[in-house]
């Protein structure tokens, strides 16, 4: 037997003798129970679990605390007080990599805006939108209507007619708009969007608009339109990653009122933290560990989640953040990571001029010759290697692969490319992307 089960074993006897007593108890009163409740459903809600609650471990879930966070909640909310005011607060745009809590720190803000304005009756509004799921000017501002017009339905009108509604809804109120455009580089059409709806404050003679802009990807704004760009970033907010130190501080207040007292080990705490801040700083990732975690320890009927259950929950957390990341890149950029890892599958490692392969390393240069030769194939457009360039970058920053210089023995500077997962993995979920 492994040190792994003997500690699981151990951990498992030490916390079932705590239970014993009580555990007697109710297991008869549970098979009792069960003779009564015959529904499958039922009878699983009764059943024992690790968690107290497990929305306060799901990502979606906001918590009251964010700790870490107080410099940005401090000046989110400083920079937003003049609609309190009466005049209208500069436009923000807030950048960081993905899970440092730019989402759910901005959520936590407009709670409190609204909370403070709605007891003050002050005439100040705001709405949030995921670009993601609005991704055009048009889905933006049908959005941003709807929640102002609750009761009314835009769709099918004109883009102008909805942004006229918008206006009229702040001069009617003398309203101050707060709109949250989060994923904000997600919106096909944003110099547009951002345009008009910067445009609108010069037409408005009472209220204003606006704009919280929110995006994980770092090399978007330099993207940007030089005028959407300055209107954009008035103002501007970096989140950085979270340390190994800090995730753990994150976890240990959530998981206290998720599971169960006594239900979580610290180390499995510990581990979920330091295996987090080695993919990046990221607490969803964290957060989706620790459920899951706690997940495959009920399934195992476990009372304590212990490192085992961690590592377990390792792997299928990955595939479900690979799917993620990867449904949301543009087809392009899908197409040339679908090159890297089929090449990587195909053992093309880049032949130095030792004769030495560096396994899964490949040339930058013959990955986009792949790739032009796919898309040709599967009868679509090419980008121009500029773009690739840009591509390649973008996937770097997002973690899916890793960008080296090329090292001693060869020649000219070119970049050597190697993928960050597994490449089986990626493969597939692209080809559920691509080919679907
Ligand atoms: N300081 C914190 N304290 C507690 N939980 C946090 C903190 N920061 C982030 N989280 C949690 O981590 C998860 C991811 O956070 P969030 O969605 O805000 O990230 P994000 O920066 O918006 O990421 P993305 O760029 O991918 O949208 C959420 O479950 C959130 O509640
Ligand atoms: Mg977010």
């Amino acid at each position: 037997m492994n040190g792994m089960s003997n500690l699981s074993l151990s951990l498992r006897a030490e916390s079932d003798a705590e239970v014993l007593e009580s555990g007697i108890v109710e297991s008869k009163a549970k098979s009792e129970i069960s003779e009564i409740v015959k529904n499958v459903f039922e009878r699983r809600l009764l059943n024992a679990s690790v968690f107290a609650n497990k929305e306060i471990i799901s990502q979606h879930y906001i918590p009251e605390k964010l700790p870490f966070r107080e410099k940005q909640i401090d000046e989110i909310s400083s920079d937003l007080s003049p609609s309190i005011k009466g005049t209208k607060p500069n436009n923000i745009f807030l950048y960081g990599k993905t899970g440092t809590g730019k989402t759910a720190t901005v959520k936590h803000v407009l709670e409190q805006l609204t909370e403070f304005v709605s007891k003050q009756s002050l005439p100040v509004f705001s709405a949030y939108i995921n670009c993601r799921n609005h991704p055009s000017k048009y889905k933006v501002l049908l959005k941003v209507a709807k929640s102002f017009y609750p009761s009314k339905d835009f769709l099918g009108y004109s883009v102008s007619f909805i942004y006229e509604k918008i206006l009229d809804f702040c001069e009617a109120n003398s309203a101050h708009l707060i709109l949250v455009l989060d994923e904000i580089d997600k919106v096909k059409d944003l110099d547009e969007l951002v345009y008009s709806l910067t445009r609108g404050n010069d037409e408005l003679g009472k209220g204003s608009i606006t704009l919280i802009g929110i995006s994980n990807n770092l090399m978007f704004k330099e993207k940007l339109d030089p005028r959407t760009k300055s209107s954009l970033c008035e103002k501007e907010l970096v989140f950085s990653p979270y340390n190994a130190n800090e995730l753990k501080e994150i976890l240990v207040e959530r998981c206290e009122k998720a599971f169960k007292p006594k239900a979580v080990s610290d180390s499995s705490i510990s581990l979920v933290a330091a295996l987090a801040a080695q993919e990046s700083g990221d607490a969803r990732t964290a957060v989706m560990l620790m459920q899951r975690a706690g997940e495959i320890a009920d399934s195992e009927k476990a009372v304590l989640v212990v490192e085992q259950h961690v590592e377990k929950a390792k792997a299928s957390v990955e595939e479900e953040i690979i799917l993620s990341m990867v449904s949301t890149l543009p087809g392009q950029q899908q197409l040339v990571l679908y090159s890297i890892s089929a090449m990587t599958i195909q053992h093309k490692g880049s032949r130095r001029i030792t004769g030495e392969i560096e396994e899964g390393t490949l040339f930058s240069g013959e990955i986009f010759e792949t790739y032009c030769e796919m898309a040709k194939h599967l009868g679509r457009r090419t980008i121009t290697s500029r773009w690739y360039r840009q591509y390649i970058n973008e996937l770097e920053m997002y973690g899916l692969i890793l960008i080296t210089a090329s090292g001693k023995g060869i020649r000219g500077q070119t970049r050597l490319i190697k993928l960050g997962f597994d490449a089986e993995r990626i493969k597939s979920a692209l080809e559920k992307e691509l080919f679907k």
